[in-house]
């Protein structure tokens, strides 16, 4: 027949023949491909996997890397993280104790200051479900609130974040929206008192106290 003539017969090392037409196996390519893009191989780089790589690269900054859930979580008696009240901050009920571990506290500062650990669970009125991704960007980048006040100097560390990459942001954003929500309204910040003496410094006073003695050059060698 015509047809057998154009079947290509190829020895296998078993011995037996396999008989492949040519037409044929372009067609059983042609489906294979198919059937692949049909079931997603390669893998799609679209939408929800796009969403759900983002989210695992955001809780692995923020929980393995740098550590948010540390400060951000209160704890028990053994020092153990809460299930469920992760990233929920200092709790309310805490609000007039001292003594205790900074993240059921808050974290004591010069001159009486205290700062507390904010809820950062996606709660609307007591965490930042309120906030947009562009207000979370903006925190880190400017170190202000979503109103624009300046943060002031605490264990919060906004000057080093700042250099943290946007897409990195993102991700922390994106997984700390997938967090439980608690409700938890941590209490204020206590501001640092102001000395009880106003002793003004003067310009002059203060040259002098930081002017150093001229330091001697360091041996060479
Ligand atoms: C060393 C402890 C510590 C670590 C680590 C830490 N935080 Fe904080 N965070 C704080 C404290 C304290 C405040 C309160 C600052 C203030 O109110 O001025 C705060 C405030 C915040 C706020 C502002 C919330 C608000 O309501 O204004 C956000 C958002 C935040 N942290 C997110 C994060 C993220 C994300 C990380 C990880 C990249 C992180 N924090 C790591 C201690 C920490």
């Amino acid at each position: 027949m015509a047809l057998f003539t154009r079947f290509q017969t190829l020895r296998v090392a078993a011995g037996r023949s396999l008989s492949v037409a040519p037409r044929r196996s372009s067609l059983l390519l042609f489906i294979a491909v198919s059937l692949a893009v049909a079931v997603g191989f390669p893998p799609r780089g679209g939408g929800a996997q796009a969403q759900e790589n983002l989210v695992a690269r955001g809780k692995y900054l923020a929980v393995n890397v740098a550590h948010c859930i540390g400060c951000h979580s209160p704890i028990g008696a053994k020092g153990q993280r809460i299930a469920r009240l992760e990233f929920s901050g200092v709790p309310a009920k805490n609000v007039k104790r001292r003594q205790g571990p900074p993240q059921n506290v808050g974290f004591p500062g010069p001159a009486g200051m205290r700062a507390y650990p904010k809820n950062i669970t996606p709660d609307p009125e007591t965490g930042i479900g309120s906030w947009t991704e562009a207000d979370f960007l903006r925190a880190f980048k400017e170190g202000v609130n979503p109103q624009g006040k300046k943060y002031a100097y605490t264990q919060m560390e906004w000057e080093t974040y700042r250099g943290i990459r946007d897409e990195d942001l993102r991700a922390m954003y994106a997984y700390l929206r997938t967090v439980p929500a608690v409700k938890n309204a941590v209490p204020k910040n206590i501001p640092a008192k102001a000395p009880a003496s106003k002793k003004k410094v003067t310009k002059k006073e203060t040259k002098t106290t930081t002017e150093q003695p001229e330091k001697k050059k360091p041996a060479t060698e």
